[in-house]
């Protein structure tokens, strides 16, 4: 899982301290009695404020520079969107507050201070500008508490019942943060929505082949299967339900020559009419030191025999623009699965290990 940097984490949880702390004292300071300490609560919160305007100019660079990490693959579409909505209202809202306070102070004849230091002068005393202004900081300050049940909320449904890691993306690494299970069961009660999806991939053609390497009489001969289907199921962050079946008809052979070819469809070597098509259907996908294997079944010309196809998995993009190159080779006996008969078996003329390989490019389905 892909965590945000430390310093991301860091203005995160400092600038959504200060926020939550100036809406509470900011709906608790209007209610006070008229007195010094009310205008002195109301230069603090203008102070805390406006060093919220610094540091979002810090964090907006930050940002630009260094992409959010990706949400897990397996995130459904739709609450993709909603956070990524989400978050850019909250980053608006954290440039709105200060400025509508800022203004509204500043036209109502009550220019405010950064702990002490001077600040430059928005707006002349105004009482129309100050009317608008305090009813944009109002009303910006509803939006955002409206905002933060439903961004608190779904980080802790994250935490307690999808339980997918989204919270540890904002946690440093280390820091262990409790998951009861009864309390998420009692939640799962009332919010009974939001499990990750199964992550269906659909192949793309053109960037995708199946090749193979043989070794005839001391040379190199390059094959490939024009035609073949695969079904993945796979999420790379949890691979319980993964599964991968290819489907490959093997009357698509090919090896830059037409006699071979025929030859090599025959019923010495892939039988094409009694067996068009190889199947491999794994039973188990799980995460090596070097990438993924995908362990399973071959059958191959009538036989059946366990195969365990090695992979390397990149992903690019995000939400449905995700795009998945996976990649790997195998060793095959052929003679285990009776391809190349009579005088083509063993290992004389024809190498016993033939070579696989396979690139597959996939999007979202
Ligand atoms: C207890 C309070 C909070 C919790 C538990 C929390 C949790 C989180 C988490 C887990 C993320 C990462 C989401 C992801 O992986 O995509 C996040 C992102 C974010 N949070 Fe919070 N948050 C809290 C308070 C706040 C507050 C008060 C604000 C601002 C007013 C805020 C603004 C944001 C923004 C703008 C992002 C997006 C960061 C980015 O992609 O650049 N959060 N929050
Ligand atoms: C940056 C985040 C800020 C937040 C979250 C925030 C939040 C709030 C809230 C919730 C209120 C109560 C509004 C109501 O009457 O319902 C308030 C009032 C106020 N805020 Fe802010 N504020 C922020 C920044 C600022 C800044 C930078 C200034 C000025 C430089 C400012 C000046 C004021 C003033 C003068 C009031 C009182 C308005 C009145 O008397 O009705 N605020 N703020």
């Amino acid at each position: 899982m892909q965590r945000y940097s430390g310093v991301a984490m860091g203005l995160h949880w400092v600038m959504g301290l200060i926020m939550i702390g100036l809406l509470a004292v900011g709906l608790w300071m209007v209610d006070l009695p008229l007195a010094p300490f009310k205008f002195e609560v109301y230069q603090w919160h203008k102070s805390f404020g406006l060093l919220v305007l610094l540091l979002l100019v810090v964090r907006v660079g930050w940002r630009w520079t260094h992409p959010a990490p990706m949400l897990p693959v397996g995130t459904p579409r739709w609450q993709v969107k909603v956070a990524e909505f989400t978050h850019f209202l909250l980053y608006f809202l954290m440039l709105l507050m200060p400025l509508s306070g800022w203004l509204m102070s500043d036209a109502a004849g009550y220019r405010p201070h950064f702990f002490g230091l001077a600040v430059p002068l928005l707006w002349a005393q105004d009482s129309v500008v100050a009317g608008w202004a305090k009813w944009v900081h109002e009303m910006a300050g509803k939006a955002l508490i409206g905002l933060l049940i439903l961004h608190v909320g779904a980080a802790v449904h994250h935490h307690l019942i999808v339980r997918d890691g989204i919270l540890l993306r904002m946690v440093p690494k280390g820091l262990r943060l409790p998951q009861p299970k009864l309390f998420g069961l009692v939640l799962a009660g009332i919010l009974p929505f939001g499990a990750v999806q199964a992550v269906e991939w659909q192949v793309v053609p053109e960037g995708s082949k199946l090749e193979w390497e043989a070794r005839y009489s001391g040379s190199q001969i390059i094959g490939n299967f024009g035609v073949w289907q695969a079904e993945i199921r796979l999420n790379p962050d949890d691979l319980a339900d993964a599964k991968v079946r290819v489907v490959v008809e093997v009357a698509s052979v090919g090896s830059g020559d037409e006699n071979r070819d025929k030859t090599l469809k025959g019923i010495d070597f892939f039988d094409a009419v009694g067996h068009p098509k190889a199947v491999f259907e794994s039973s188990k996908v799980s995460k090596t030191s070097a990438g993924f294997v995908a362990a399973g079944t071959l059958t191959l010309a009538g036989v059946s025999k366990p195969l365990a196809l090695p992979f390397t998995l990149q992903i690019q993009g995000d939400g449905a623009q995700r795009l998945a190159l996976a990649q790997g080779q195998v060793s095959l006996s052929r003679n285990a699965f009776g391809v190349g008969k009579g005088e083509w078996q063993g290992n004389a003329t024809i190498a016993d290990l033939v070579v696989v390989k396979y690139v597959v490019k996939a999007t979202l389905k």
